[in-house]
């Protein structure tokens, strides 16, 4: 039987990925809450904007003045989303520990998200990631539509696994391996996350998954039978991609918490904590958290 991980690393991409796709204004002083409320909660390492074009996701307009805003906290590390050197330049003036670069496994989805094909999306990923290192960040990397497209449908492995292989060349220093649309299954989430591992170093491969068909939970679960500890997810399941229409937000926090706990495997997070986190913003929001943990939970409070 395969060893589980003892301890299991959290991004939190709610602040990101979570509200760039909220079509209501966000309060930029809303979004700083967010973030301060995930770093108390435990949170240590936290996707707070992106620095995409402005007429592409306007919800993310306010990159600078949320990074500007948030009282950072020693030991938590703040990522930023960086499609080119105009995003880069943004993340550097400011001061983020982490650019987030994403290409797509798949052609259509690439041209719809960033405007350019798979190779021309590379090759604006190469700057950024020299600069970066250059000023001493580390470079994240996304896989999109690794186990599916919204526009073309299925995606090869070996159209990931080149993906992968592009992306190491240019130097990123991890690589994530996302389920955009939350289509996959366990069986294939692990062909993929056992071909990647071929190329990328355990402590540097970790999953994204969106919980669209509910699945994320079990495909979790299939990479941690693989020794995979590394995790993106987002506070009370906010979210979506604007480029993947249907799709819902990442598999929420709260009901990965609670899989892990329950398993014995240390998070470092306070899960009651993390539930107030994500009742506020649902709250700012209008709506209940998409998370069956943190409702559940919400509900046993309402009685006692
Ligand atoms: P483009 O229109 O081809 O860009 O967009 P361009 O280089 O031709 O420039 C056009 C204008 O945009 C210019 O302004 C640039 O200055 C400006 P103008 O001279 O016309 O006034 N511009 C920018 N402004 C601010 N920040 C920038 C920037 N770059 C250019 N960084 C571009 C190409 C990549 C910019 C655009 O397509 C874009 O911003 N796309 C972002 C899409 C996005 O954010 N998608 C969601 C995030 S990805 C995701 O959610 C997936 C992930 O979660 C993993 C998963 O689940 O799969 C990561
Ligand atoms: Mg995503």
């Amino acid at each position: 039987m395969n060893t589980l991980p003892t301890h299991v690393t959290l991004v939190d991409v709610g602040p990101r990925d979570g509200l760039q796709n909220e079509a209501q204004a966000v309060p930029t002083a809303a979004k700083i809450e967010l973030v301060h409320r995930l770093q108390r909660a435990g949170l240590r390492e936290i996707e707070v904007t992106s620095f995409v074009s402005p007429r592409w996701v306007p919800q993310m307009a306010d990159n600078a003045e949320v990074m500007a805003g948030i009282q950072r906290q020693a030991g938590v590390r703040y990522s930023v989303l960086t499609p080119n050197m105009k995003g880069f330049e943004g993340a550097l003036a400011a001061q983020a520990d982490e650019v987030v670069i994403f290409a797509a496994a798949s052609e259509a989805f690439s041209q719809r998200n960033i405007n350019c094909s798979i190779a021309e999306s590379i090759e604006r990923f190469r700057p950024v990631a020299e600069a970066a290192h250059a000023a001493g960040m580390k470079v994240r990397a996304a896989v999109s539509c690794a186990l599916g497209c919204p526009y073309q449908g299925e995606v090869a492995v070996s159209a990931v696994d080149d993906v992968v292989q592009r992306l190491l060349d240019i130097g990123s220093d991890h690589i994530g391996i996302a389920d955009t649309i939350g289509v996959g299954t366990a069986g294939r989430v692990t062909t993929v996350m056992e071909q990647a591992l071929k190329r990328v170093p355990l402590a540097e491969l970790s999953g994204h998954f969106h919980d669209t068909y509910g699945q994320a939970l079990t495909n979790i679960h299939a990479c941690l039978a693989l020794g995979i500890h590394t995790f993106d997810a987002s506070v009370a399941g906010l979210g979506g991609c604007p480029y993947a229409k249907g799709a819902t937000g990442n598999v929420a926090t709260e009901d990965v918490v609670y899989l892990l706990h329950g398993l014995g495997i240390q998070t470092g997070v306070n899960l009651d904590q993390l539930v107030d986190a994500g009742a506020f913003i649902s709250g700012v929001l209008g709506r209940k958290p998409v998370s069956r943990v943190a409702n559940a939970l919400l509900a046993r409070r309402a009685l006692t």
